[in-house]
């Protein structure tokens, strides 16, 4: 491309902190624009952007009801996004993702899903427990449950088809930040976790206004007996890597900040996997959660374009795609926006 402006809606703490250093370090012209302005489309031509960069974010509902209608209308236009379209459609949305992962025929958790209380009913009866239940939508494993009887089942099926849940469970954020605090008892952490425990009681307004999560239901396979997942996350030709150790005394690994960087022993199929999968999934960056089943084959639990910033720093280094590992200092907003720039 020979001229290239790159416009970025930038929010502080989100990947465009450092796109913007990225593109001042090359030299690369760019504007800082209000993704919710009234005129933003006319904003975004006058500036003759050929790229358009949002890192949007599904715990704000704003982001969740405008970012992929203003993406899709630039697109149009042949206006260059990230996240691309087969990048954000399904973000936050398992749902999605299920059907998605099934017709590449990538490996997958099996997942079941069900629109209508009859057809649930029925599947309730004939299948086998535990089943893990989701939400569609959420992170740090706040809407993920083990369910571990028919019964528990039925209640559930029950409460989707008639009041449904609450998005985000202020509830299961308050206990889960106990006990992240019992288990990393130093000043520091309490800190943090008072922090978080007030968000998430007091302060979650900007959760309330999500809508219920209602008339559907999904079901899960249950992997029984891990101790950990991983977080393979891949951008252009490097793989990266994380572990995250699940909770004590529980089957759930996202969001315990219980993290590992350092390349341990697993089954490297699942590198493979990562790489071609996301050839055929078309994203310039994707983020994997991956477990292992009883024979250690690697099962995709969900996808995700986006993901934490600045905690990937930790990173030691990156698998190419032959698998091989390669120590490298991390930084994966810069990979993300010079991926996106030279076409990845
Ligand atoms: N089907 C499953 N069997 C066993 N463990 C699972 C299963 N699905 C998820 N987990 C565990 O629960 C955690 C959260 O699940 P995930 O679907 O990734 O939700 P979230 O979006 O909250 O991260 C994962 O990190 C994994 O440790
Ligand atoms: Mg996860």
């Amino acid at each position: 491309m020979d001229r290239m402006k790159v416009a970025i809606h930038h929010r502080k703490g989100s990947f465009s902190d450092r796109w913007i250093e990225y593109l001042q370090e090359k030299n690369i012209p760019y504007v800082l624009l209000n993704a919710f302005d009234n005129d933003i489309i006319k904003q975004i031509k006058d500036h003759k952007a050929t790229h358009f960069m949002w890192h949007f974010n599904q715990n704000y509902f704003e982001d969740m009801l405008h970012a992929k209608n203003l993406f899709r209308s630039v697109n149009q236009i042949g206006i260059k996004t990230y996240p691309n379209e087969e990048s954000y459609w399904h973000f936050d949305d398992k749902v999605a993702q299920k059907y998605l992962l099934e017709a590449l025929e990538v490996p997958l958790v099996k997942a079941d899903v069900f629109y209508h209380q009859k057809e649930a009913e029925k599947y309730i009866e004939k299948t086998s427990f535990p089943k893990v239940f989701k939400l569609k939508g959420g992170a740090g494993s706040i809407n993920v449950k083990l369910v571990k009887t028919k019964q528990e089942a039925k209640k559930l099926v029950n409460k989707a088809f008639n009041g449904g849940f609450a998005a985000f469970d202020s509830w299961a954020v308050f206990t889960d930040t106990i006990e992240r605090f019992w288990r990393q008892k130093t000043r520091h952490n309490f800190l943090r976790i008072l922090k978080w425990g007030f968000k998430g009681i007091f302060v979650d307004k900007q959760y309330k206004v999500f809508p219920k999560q209602r008339n559907y239901v999904y079901f899960q396979e249950f992997i029984p007996g891990l101790k950990y997942d991983i977080r393979l996350i891949v951008i252009g030709a490097k793989c990266y890597y994380l572990k995250r150790n699940t909770r004590d005394n529980d089957f759930r690994a996202s969001g315990s900040g219980m993290l590992e960087f350092a390349p341990g022993q697993f089954n490297l199929e699942a590198v493979d996997i990562a790489f071609k999968a996301a050839r055929k999934l078309n994203m310039v960056s994707v983020a994997y959660d991956f477990i292992f089943d009883s024979e250690d084959k690697p099962l995709m639990v969900e996808i995700s374009y986006g993901f934490q910033p600045v905690v990937y720093d930790r990173c030691l280094g990156y698998y190419d795609a032959d698998l091989n590992w390669h120590e490298a200092k991390v930084n994966l907003e810069y990979e993300i926006v010079h991926s996106f720039l030279n076409d990845f």
